[in-house]
């Protein structure tokens, strides 16, 4: 089935998910977080793809979620349905690497969604924010959380209770993006990042993800123990062997993502 909102396209083993609702800034409907799902869905499952790249357009990576969409709901519409979960955290099960190449504005909902990737690298026009408080509502998918522990509790407070943009080179500052790069260089940047990813093994580059992951999710003890074990796993793939292998004998290691 093909997509209204969104744009697909697989590149040798990067598959780039563009989303595509240009009218209203790639704000955040329904039937846009669907197909995003489905994309996601499709990716995973594609043997060929070793990596994503989760892409807007130059002016808005993505405006929110759709306040007009929204504005009617009511309290038993949003708590019956658990408005703004299926579909959305889709990005957050993904277990192949997705990176946000984002540029122009990632707001609200846009905002949650390229802090759910596994890293964001920005364009030199990117904004970021959480205004939702502008519109009298709060952060719904992540924002009050992930924000905070990307950027700690001073500046996400002040931009949560302000909504207050941020630029990117203070996003970069505060740790909220990996890098920034030119404009006219975002796409060819994160395509080859992707594909750097997506040529090195597979199930090792999972558990790694696996583990930074967690860092998020438990105590230090508890991670530390965690990334040993899944690094003690290592040792029984055949990439391992091959990788380390390879290192000895000079040569570029061939993966058999096993
Ligand atoms: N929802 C629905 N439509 C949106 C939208 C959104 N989040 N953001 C922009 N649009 C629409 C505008 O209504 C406008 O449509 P029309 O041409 O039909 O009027 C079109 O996109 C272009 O937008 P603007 O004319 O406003 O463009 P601008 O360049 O003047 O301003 C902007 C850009 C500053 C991003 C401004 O559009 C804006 O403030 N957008 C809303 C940002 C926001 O509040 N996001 C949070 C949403 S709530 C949320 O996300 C909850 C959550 O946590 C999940």
């Amino acid at each position: 089935m093909g997509y209204e909102f969104i744009q697909t396209e697989k590149k040798d083993a990067v598959g780039i998910i563009t989303l595509n609702r240009p009218k209203a800034l790639n704000a955040l409907c329904a039937g846009l977080i669907e197909e995003l799902g489905r994309a996601l869905d499709d990716m995973e499952a594609d043997d060929a793809i070793g990596a994503v790249v989760l892409t807007g357009s130059e002016k808005a990576f993505a405006a929110g979620a759709d306040i007009k969409e929204m504005s009617e709901k009511s309290f038993m519409d949003v708590y019956l349905q658990d408005f703004i979960t299926d579909g959305w955290e889709r990005i957050t099960t993904c277990r192949k690497p997705i990176i946000a190449a984002v540029a122009g504005y990632a707001l609200g909902g846009g905002c949650e969604v390229a802090m759910m990737c596994d890293f964001i690298i920005a364009a030199e026009n990117a904004k970021f924010g959480q205004p939702e408080i502008t519109i009298g509502t709060i952060p719904g998918s992540g924002g009050t959380q992930r924000l905070t522990r990307f950027v700690g509790k001073s500046k996400a407070m002040e931009m949560c209770l302000t909504g207050r943009l941020m630029d990117a080179a203070e996003a970069e500052r505060a740790g909220l993006v990996s890098r920034i790069v030119p404009n006219d260089e975002l796409m060819s940047d994160a395509l080859k990042t992707a594909a750097q990813i997506a040529g090195l093994s597979r199930p090792i580059v999972m558990m790694a993800k696996e583990s930074v992951n967690r860092a998020y999710e438990t105590t230090l003890a508890e991670g530390v123990r965690f990334e040993r074990r899944l690094f003690h796993s290592t040792f029984a793939t055949e990439d391992q062997k091959e990788g380390m292998a390879a290192f000895a004998e000079k040569r570029t290691p061939k993966w058999q993502n096993r």
